[in-house]
């Protein structure tokens, strides 16, 4: 597994929300954001890690305290039942050494340290087979597709995966 170590969300991960505000990352989420925007989602992180509703990482490897991605977790509704959603980028240059899923499996180790307990969904858009790769090697379980609404009026086919904090995690 690559030597990778996640930091909580903090002040200086600005340009890192900045460098990942690109079409290819933010497509994911409805478009890239204006400055005030990104500004906007950097200060949301940090109230929100805060108030314990959503925690957001910089993933950190060796030779880049600057962060070559992020992933994290937030408070999520699954059908009117309490849930968990987490998300995930890797910059382009450091993609495909399996930086995403060793991350994603470290925060979820790090969420049950936290006492979480409740059900982590993801949802990769049907099209996009690298982050459903990452949901696989992860040890999330895919439940099926589903139309999901990423923002008001902007609906995208993901599949919807599924891993659970209450078992073990995977060997
Ligand atoms: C999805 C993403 C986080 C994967 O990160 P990663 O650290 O490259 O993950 P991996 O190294 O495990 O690669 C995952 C898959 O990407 C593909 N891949 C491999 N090398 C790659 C490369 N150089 N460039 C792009 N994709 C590559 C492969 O299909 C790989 O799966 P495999 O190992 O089964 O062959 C990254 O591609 C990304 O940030 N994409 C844009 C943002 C995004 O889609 N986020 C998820 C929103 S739900």
């Amino acid at each position: 597994m690559p030597d990778i170590e996640l930091h909580p969300w903090a002040d200086d991960d600005l340009d890192l929300l900045h460098r990942a505000n690109t079409h290819e990352l933010m497509d994911q989420l409805g478009g890239p954001e204006n400055d005030a925007q990104v500004l906007a989602r950097h200060e949301r992180y940090l109230r929100m890690q805060r108030e314990g509703t959503a925690h957001q990482f910089r993933i950190v490897i060796p030779g880049h305290p600057e962060g070559v991605g992020m992933v994290g977790y937030w408070q999520h509704d699954w059908h009117g039942e309490h849930a968990l959603e987490s998300g995930w980028s890797v910059e382009a240059e450091y993609r495909g050494q399996g930086i995403a899923p060793a991350a994603v499996i470290v925060m979820l180790d790090a969420a049950r340290t936290a006492g979480e307990v409740l059900p982590v969904h993801a949802y990769p858009r049907v099209d996009n087979p690298a982050s459903n790769a990452v949901c696989r090697k992860a040890g999330f379980r895919l439940l099926g597709e589903e139309a999901f609404e990423v923002k008001p009026g902007l609906v995208l086919q993901t599949n919807d995966w599924v891993v659970d904090l209450a078992s073990p995690p995977r060997s």
